[in-house]
């Protein structure tokens, strides 16, 4: 896809993986809806979007993807600001400190699990009609490493992983005859702050992949030619 001038949503745009798409994107030429719950954060991103790329529409949306009544209407705003959207990045998610299960608390189960699947489901759901009436539209969605392989004391990251991969293998099938593809990103330990926001610092980092290099593999994967599609990346450091 030509993503020049296209417009792209991006969650979980305000921090690591998501923020480095979307400075990535916009130097690209594309124009971004940009989602994620912190404001200021976002603020903070839309200053340097506009700043560096004045003649490019970037509109941020606060918005908390593990609610569905703040979804809707957010979703309905992307639509009436930007008319036609062509690719959604599915990125926005969050991590679970390790533990076995019956340590787990009950309110922590819910809220990866309305994030990191049941938030980008709705999102998807939401934004497919919209999608499907491009010629060309594109669904990325940011799995992990963990959404195909079993990771000891992950059983809540991984279950919510493992659904994202199962959501975007049946979205490419029955899309198959539509002008949108799907791909999913399956990808190990990247160097962002998802696992000091979860309480977890004693993880060795230093080896892990730079976001800003997975960040050039999602434009890398949306910019070739339309009869190449990357469906699938697994990347480990
Ligand atoms: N880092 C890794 O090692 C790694 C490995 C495999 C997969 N992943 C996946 O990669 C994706 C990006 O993670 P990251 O490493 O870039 O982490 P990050 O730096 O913490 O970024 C996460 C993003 O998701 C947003 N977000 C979290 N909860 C949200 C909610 N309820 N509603 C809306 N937005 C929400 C955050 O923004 P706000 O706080 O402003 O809401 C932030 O922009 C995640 O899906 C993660 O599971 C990461």
């Amino acid at each position: 896809m030509d993503i020049k001038n296209k417009n792209i949503v991006v969650t979980g745009a305000s921090d690591g993986i998501g923020r480095c798409t979307a400075l990535k994107l916009a130097a690209a030429g594309s124009n971004l809806a940009l989602l994620s719950r912190s404001q200021e954060k976002l603020d903070l991103l839309m200053q340097e979007l506009s700043g560096k790329y004045p003649q490019q529409k970037f509109i941020a949306y606060p918005c908390d993807i593990s609610q569905l009544e703040q979804i809707k209407p957010t979703i309905q705003k992307i639509i009436s600001d930007f008319k036609n959207i062509h690719v959604l990045l599915n990125i926005a998610g969050i991590w679970l400190k390790m533990s076995p299960l019956e340590e787990v608390a009950p309110e922590d189960i819910q809220s990866v699990i309305q994030t990191n699947l049941i938030g980008l489901i709705q999102i998807t759901s939401q934004l497919l009609p919209n999608l499907k009436q491009q010629s060309e539209a594109i669904i990325i969605n940011d799995s992990s490493r963990s959404g195909y392989m079993a990771q000891p004391g992950q059983s809540i990251y991984c279950a919510s992983k493992f659904g994202v991969y199962g959501f975007t293998e049946v979205l490419k099938v029955d899309l198959k005859d539509s002008g949108v593809r799907v791909a999913g990103i399956y990808q190990g330990g990247t160097n962002t702050q998802l696992f000091s926001k979860a309480n977890e610092v004693d993880r060795p980092r230093d080896n892990f992949t730079d976001p800003n290099d997975l960040a050039d593999t999602i434009v890398f994967m949306l910019t070739r030619p339309p009869k190449l599609w990357i469906h699938d990346i697994r990347i480990t450091y």
